[in-house]
């Protein structure tokens, strides 16, 4: 199986849909490690509830980006690990540790990328008045959210949706898609070639785009 540490900093809700597809025996992936930046986040205890390693690199016990990215590095390559899932890392990574796991790190991003990149999405999407918002899986580039894209769901906005209510719509879709995407990466059947990415049979069943 391809081994797979999920990076958090916060819920962890979508580390915790990954943990729970990769309990089924035919699931291609297993989670070999969580880490988050922050000690706190309450993800690691999901994690840990379902008996999943778990460790916390606290980012503000480093003086910069690049040392606290050594030191993920370092925990990632210790772990054996050969694919790194984004789910909730709300760190920005630099470009030489992005550069190392190109082609083996994914993210979830709460938007229909290229669609409002960065934080506070969901009242990005209402103040630019969209009717469909959602949220893309994509392989990490250097470049802030705008990586090449593996899977994409919608959402419709409704009339008075604030950013709670919205975000709780697409999250929804976050838990159902970034385990299906997951499945076709580690199963080998998508990849990132250059910079488009390949998939081999999409799915009929709406699993990667809806
Ligand atoms: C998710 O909505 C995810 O897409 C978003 O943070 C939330 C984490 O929820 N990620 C980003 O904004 C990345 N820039 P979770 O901790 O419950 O999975």
């Amino acid at each position: 199986k391809v081994r797979v540490a999920v990076l958090i900093s916060g819920r962890g809700s979508n580390m915790v849909a990954l943990a729970e597809a990769a309990r089924d025996p035919a699931y291609p992936a297993e989670i070999v490690l969580v880490l988050a930046n922050d000690p706190q986040a309450e993800g690691l205890a999901r994690a840990d509830a379902m008996g999943v390693a778990t460790r916390a690199i606290d980012h503000r016990a480093f003086p910069d980006r690049a040392t606290f990215d050594a030191a993920i590095d370092a925990a990632l390559r210790e772990a054996q690990v050969d694919l790194v899932v984004l789910a909730g890392f709300m760190r920005i990574l630099t470009p030489g540790f992005v550069e190392g796991w190109a082609g083996r790190m994914i993210n979830i991003h709460p938007s229909l990328l290229p669609l409002f990149k960065g934080t506070h999405t969901h009242a990005q999407a209402l103040a630019a008045g969209v009717r469909l918002h959602g949220c893309t899986v994509h392989f990490v580039v250097p470049e802030l959210d705008a990586g090449p894209i593996v899977a994409q769901a919608a959402v419709p906005v409704h009339e008075g949706d604030d950013p709670d209510s919205l975000a709780a719509r697409v999250i929804v879709q976050e838990r159902r898609l970034y385990p299906a995407a997951l499945a076709l990466i580690a199963g080998g059947q998508a990849r990132l070639e250059g910079d488009r990415v390949v998939i081999d049979r999409v799915p009929a069943d709406g699993a990667l785009f809806s």
